[in-house]
């Protein structure tokens, strides 16, 4: 059975390049940015490895932490983030998760068997403190990430939970957001006391 959004994040225990995790407990308080990848010493997934290494302070500001996750060992990892330092210049310290027997990767359906039987795609699981899972998107191997867009939608979440509010197509932190339609206007103007431009009923914009 597929994993929706709105699940619990299936739990799990595994060897990391930090030493062991138990999911739920090493997410604590925080949002997890749960990514797999086909395989270490390859060349998109070397690049994205970086770009997370490069972003930890823009997930650290977010209260965000990053885990990524190969059907690798623990000892290919360690090899390979020496590489990734040293050509993305970077210093890599996010854990990665070693899950040679594909166990984590088959719960979470990273494996498309029409892509690979043994190497997961590049899937994305944004994951709240709840542990639920708030988002989901699935990449093919030959295509790397766009982390500028899951930082966008990490924004997003964090605003829709503190501001009840939705956000409009290609929305960036600081502009416009939507109230929802479940909100009535009477509710609204105790909520949005700073108002809003109804263009139509159902399409009420406001600032937060
Ligand atoms: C890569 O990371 O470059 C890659 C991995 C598997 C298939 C294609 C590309």
């Amino acid at each position: 059975m597929s994993l929706k959004l709105g699940d619990t994040a299936p739990n799990f225990e595994v060897e990391t390049t930090q030493g062991k995790i138990s999911f739920h407990d090493w997410i604590g308080d925080s949002w997890c940015f749960f990514f797999s990848h086909p395989a270490d010493f390859t060349p998109v997934c070397t690049t994205e490895m970086g770009r997370t290494s490069q972003l930890a302070q823009e997930f650290e500001k977010r209260n965000v932490k990053p885990l990524g996750l190969s059907t690798d060992s623990v000892d290919e990892h360690n090899k390979w983030i020496l590489d990734v330092n040293d050509t993305q210049n970077t210093n890599l310290e996010f854990p990665i998760v070693a899950d040679a027997d594909t166990e984590i990767a088959k719960q979470y359906e990273m494996i498309h068997p029409g892509e690979s039987s043994t190497a997961a795609v590049r899937s994305v699981f944004i994951i709240d403190p709840n542990n639920k899972i708030r988002l989901t998107m699935t990449y093919p191997m030959q295509v790397g990430r766009n982390f500028d867009e899951i930082l966008r939608v990490l924004d997003a979440l964090q605003t829709v939970d503190a501001k009840g509010v939705a956000t409009p197509a290609d929305w960036q932190p600081g502009g416009k957001v939507i109230i929802p339609p479940s909100v009535t206007n009477e509710e609204a103007e105790k909520l949005f006391p700073q108002g809003w431009d109804e263009q139509r009923s159902y399409l009420r914009l406001t600032d937060v």
